[in-house]
């Protein structure tokens, strides 16, 4: 709904207008407007209501405002504006550690940004059979692909792109990322995978996944974190667990390999659970 607040044409014809357009709730009456001249509001026309039969959720009210004439109207000028609901909702999560490509140290594994240096292992780690199959990866890269998707992750600032290395000797070990940040709502996807199955059953995950998890709820400020892990991945989902991640719910049937259907599971955790680990 529609209502045109202006000056009645001779009133305003000599003087000069300054107009500004408020946004009120829907159930805001002109009458709210205190000390605003019952001139300066023109009710909304029938064919307004006619046209918008469900009223909008915020009714726009323009206001001529003449230097000179004192408007005392229920929102002070001093005061903030009632806020739009298209006005983005602050949030506290601290874009610059996502921008800033960490390397992150641990006992066993250093994880450090993945770049061009590590296209040769990446590759090698995307035709593995068995890391296709617990990551139910269909899709086949090609070297030129998995080379610029390497390259191209120093460009990404809204997310968390990590080579998996030894601390000892540097070695690629595989290779996890943050993703889908949501700064408004505080919340990330995650992904990671060993790139061989002999580097699995070592802790290296465990280590990895801490040491990322301690980095986004604690430097980045994120508040939940989730992922999806194929139900027979039991390895994973013992890993998940032991750094607080808990079951929310199942996707029946999502997954189909070699002829066999296969549930996979959402999980996520929260900052205060990881904080309790
Ligand atoms: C999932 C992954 C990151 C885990 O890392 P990891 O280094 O192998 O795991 P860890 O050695 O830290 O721990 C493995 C745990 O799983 C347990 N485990 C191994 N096989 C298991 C099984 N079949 N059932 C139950 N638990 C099992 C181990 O006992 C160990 O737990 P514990 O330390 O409490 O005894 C890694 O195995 C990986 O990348 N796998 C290939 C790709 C993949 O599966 N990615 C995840 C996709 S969601």
């Amino acid at each position: 709904m529609r209502a045109d607040v202006t000056g009645s044409d001779d009133r305003m014809a000599d003087i000069s207008v300054r107009t500004r357009l408020l946004d009120l709730p829907t159930n805001t009456r002109p009458s709210y407007i205190e000390g605003l001249p019952s001139f300066f509001v023109r009710p909304p026309t029938p064919e307004a209501n006619t046209r918008s039969p469900r009223p909008e959720p915020l009714r726009r009210l323009r206001i001529a405002l003449a230097p000179g004439v004192p408007v005392r109207h229920r929102f002070s000028r001093r005061e903030p504006w009632p806020r739009s609901r298209t006005e983005p909702e602050e949030h506290m999560i601290n874009t610059s550690a996502l921008r800033a490509q960490p390397t992150l140290v641990g006992k066993s594994v250093r994880l450090v940004p993945l770049s061009a240096k590590h296209t040769d292992a990446y590759f090698a780690a995307a035709l593995d059979e068995e890391i296709r199959r617990l990551t139910g990866t269909h899709r086949h890269l090609t070297y030129a692909q998995a080379q610029e998707w390497c390259e191209s992750r120093a460009g990404h600032t809204d997310r968390l792109d990590l080579a998996i290395t030894a601390t000892e000797d540097g070695r690629f070990l595989g290779e996890l990322s943050i993703y889908a940040v949501s700064p408004e709502n505080e919340s990330a996807g995650y992904r990671i995978a060993l790139s061989s199955i002999e580097f699995t059953g070592q802790g290296l995950g465990r280590e990895a996944t801490q040491l990322v998890l301690e980095y986004a709820f604690e430097r980045i400020g994120l508040h939940r974190i989730w992922l999806y892990v194929y139900a027979f991945n039991m390895r994973a989902i013992t890993v998940y667990r032991s750094c607080g991640f808990s079951v929310e719910g199942k996707l029946r049937d999502s997954l189909q390999w070699e002829g066999r259907r296969h549930d996979a599971l959402l999980m996520a955790v929260l900052r205060d659970r990881h904080r309790t680990k």
